[in-house]
C-alpha cells in the first residue's frame, strides 16, 4: 500500500473532473489528464469544459492549492502516479452493448508505460468481468518488474448534483482482489468519511460504515443493475401516467401515495416525457445485452427502453387533442438539457420531441437557462423554424403553446399572467409535471400535464 498515493484521473468528463477534484479537496495529490487535448488544455487554464454546480469554484481551488494539475498527456500521469482510475467514456455500440475501446486503449498505455508498481482502479461503468479482462492484459503487456494490480470503484455521480455525490455518497462500493487495494481505497476515501461524520453527527461511525467491500464482477454488476433499476422506476411511473390521463387520475398523487412505502420510495417516481443523459440510456442496454448473451430473458429491461424511447407520442398526442391542426403551429420549447442543473443534452429527451413537432410543421422557439450552445452543435437555428431565446418569456411571444421538457427551477419564477397576452394560444404543456395546474389555470393557460388531465379551459 502506498503511504501518500498520487492519484491518476484518467479522462476528465463528467465523472472524472468531478472525482479528480474531490479527491485534491480530501487533501491528495492528483493528477489529471484527457487525450481531448482541447479540454486538458482548458482545464489546465482553470477553465471548467462543462456546467456543473459548484465544479468552476473547486477547480479554481484545487489549481491553487497546487494539489491539481493536469498533465500533457495520458502516458505522463500514468508514470508520475500510484493509483490511476479509469475515468473514461463507454459509449454505445450499434448492438447496445458497451464500448469498451478506451478502457482497453488505456490499459494497454498504462501496461506499456508502468513505471512502478499500481492500482488501477476501474471507475467508468462498464460491463461485467471487464476488470478481469483488463488486468488479463495489462499482464500480459507490462514490463515483468512491476504489479498492476487491479479494482472497481463504479461511480454513482448524477449530472446537476455531482460534487455533493461525491461528497455524500449513499455507499463507496470497492471490487477487489487484495488487501492492499482495499486498504488503499479505504485510506483515500476515508478524509471523506471522517469530514463527513463530524459535520454531520459529530461521532465518526467505523471507517467502513459507508463501504461495500466486495470481488470484481460484483461491483461491476452493483452499477448497471442501480442504474437499470433507477430506469425501470422511471418508464414504470410513466406507464402508469399513460393509464391515469386515460382514466383521469392524477399520477402525482398515486405516485405520492406509492412512494409512502419504504419498499417503494419516494424517488425517480417523477412521471414526464422520460429519462436521458449519458448514463441511464445506455447502461440499461449494455446490461440487456449481457444477459442476452448469456441466454437470460432481459424483456423487463428493453421494455424499460422501449417505453422511454416513445415518450415523444403522448405528448404530439396531446397537442393534437388540445390545438386544431398541429401545421404551420409555433410553439415554446422551455427546457433542453436531459435534466436541470446540467448543460448536457445527450440522450435528451427534448431532441425527439422538438424533431416530432417540426415533422408535424410546427416552428419551435428554444429556451434552456444553460445548454443552449450544446444544443445548437445538434440544432443550429433555421430562421423561421428553429430559433432561439434568452429568456422563456421572450420565447414564448407569438407562439400557440409553451412546452415545459426540462424542469429548471426557473420556470417557477416566470409571471404567466404577463406572457398569456403575448400568445396566440394560451396552451401549457407541462412534460415534467412542474406546475401547480391551478396556478397555470388562474393566469388563463389551458393546463395540460403528464398524468394529469386537467385539461381546463381558461376562466
Ligand atoms: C444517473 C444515476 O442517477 C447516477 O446514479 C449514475 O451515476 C449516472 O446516471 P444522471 O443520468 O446524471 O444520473 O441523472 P438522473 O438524476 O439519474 O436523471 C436521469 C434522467 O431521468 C433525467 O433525464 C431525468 O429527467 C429523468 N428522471 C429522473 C425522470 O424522468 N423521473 C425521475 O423521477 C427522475
Amino acid at each position: 500500500m502506498f503511504e501518500n498515493p498520487t492519484i491518476a484521473i484518467l479522462g476528465l468528463g463528467h465523472v472524472g473532473l468531478p472525482t479528480a477534484l474531490g479527491f485534491s479537496e480530501l487533501g491528495w495529490r492528483v493528477i489529471g489528464a484527457d487525450d481531448l487535448r482541447e479540454k486538458a488544455n482548458q482545464i489546465r487554464a482553470g477553465v471548467a469544459p462543462f456546467y456543473e454546480p459548484g465544479l468552476q469554484d473547486l477547480l479554481n481551488s484545487a489549481l491553487r492549492s497546487g494539489r491539481f494539475e493536469v498533465a500533457l498527456n495520458v502516458q505522463s500521469a500514468i508514470e508520475n502516479s500510484d493509483v490511476i482510475f479509469v475515468c473514461v467514456g463507454t459509449p454505445q455500440n450499434e448492438d447496445g452493448s458497451a464500448d469498451l475501446s478506451q478502457i482497453e486503449a488505456v490499459g494497454r498505455l498504462i501496461a506499456e508505460h508502468a513505471n512502478s508498481n499500481k492500482l488501477v482502479v476501474e471507475k467508468s461503468t462498464t460491463s461485467v468481468s471487464t476488470a478481469k479482462r483488463l488486468k488479463d492484459m495489462m499482464e500480459k503487456h507490462k514490463n515483468l518488474n512491476w504489479n498492476i494490480d487491479v479494482a472497481v470503484n463504479p461511480e454513482f455521480l448524477r449530472e446537476g448534483t455531482g460534487l455533493k455525490d461525491f461528497f455524500e455518497p449513499d455507499r463507496i462500493v470497492l471490487g477487489i482482489e487484495s488487501d492492499s487495494a482495499r486498504d488503499q481505497l479505504v485510506t483515500i476515501y476515508s478524509p471523506l468519511l471522517s469530514k463527513m461524520d463530524n459535520e454531520n453527527t459529530g461521532v465518526v461511525t467505523h471507517r467502513n460504515a459507508k463501504f461495500v467491500i466486495t470481488d470484481l464482477n460484483t461491483a461491476e454488476i452493483i452499477k448497471h443493475a442501480s442504474n437499470s433499476f433507477l430506469a425501470t422506476k422511471i418508464s414504470f411511473i410513466n406507464t402508469v401516467a399513460d393509464i391515469c390521463d386515460k382514466v383521469g387520475a392524477d399520477i402525482v398523487k398515486v405516485a405520492e401515495a406509492m412512494g409512502m412505502d419504504p419498499r417503494i420510495g419516494p424517488s425517480f417516481l417523477n412521471a414526464g416525457i422520460g429519462f436521458g443523459g449519458y448514463c441511464l440510456p445506455k447502461d440499461i442496454k449494455a446490461f440487456s445485452k449481457i444477459g442476452e448473451d448469456f441466454g437470460i430473458d432481459m424483456g423487463i429491461f428493453r421494455a424499460v427502453s422501449s417505453v422511454n424511447e416513445n415518450r415523444f407520442i403522448p405528448v404530439l398526442d396531446k397537442l393534437k387533442s388540445s390545438l386544431s391542426g398541429l401545421n404551420g403551429k409555433c410553439g415554446a420549447i422551455w427546457g433542453l438539457a436531459f435534466k436541470p442543473g446540467t448543460d448536457d443534452i445527450r440522450e435528451s429527451p427534448c431532441v425527439p420531441i422538438i424533431k416530432g413537432l417540426i415533422d408535424q410543421g410546427i416552428s419551435v422557439h428554444l429556451h434552456d437557462p444553460e445548454a443552449i450552445n450544446q444544443f445548437k452543435k445538434v440544432m443550429p437555428r433555421k430562421p423561421g423554424l428553429v430559433e432561439y431565446f434568452d429568456s422563456p418569456e421572450q420565447a414564448a411571444k407569438g407562439t400557440d403553446f409553451i412546452l415545459i421538457t426540462t424542469e429548471w427551477q426557473q420556470y417557477l419564477q416566470v409571471n404567466l399572467s404577463n406572457i398569456r397576452d403575448t400568445m396566440s394560444n394560451p396552451l401549457l404543456i407541462d412534460c415534467r409535471n412542474m406546475l401547480n395546474p391551478t396556478h397555470v389555470r388562474d393566469a388563463g393557460f389551458q393546463y395540460v400535464g403528464i398524468g394529469r388531465p386537467f385539461l381546463d379551459k381558461p376562466q
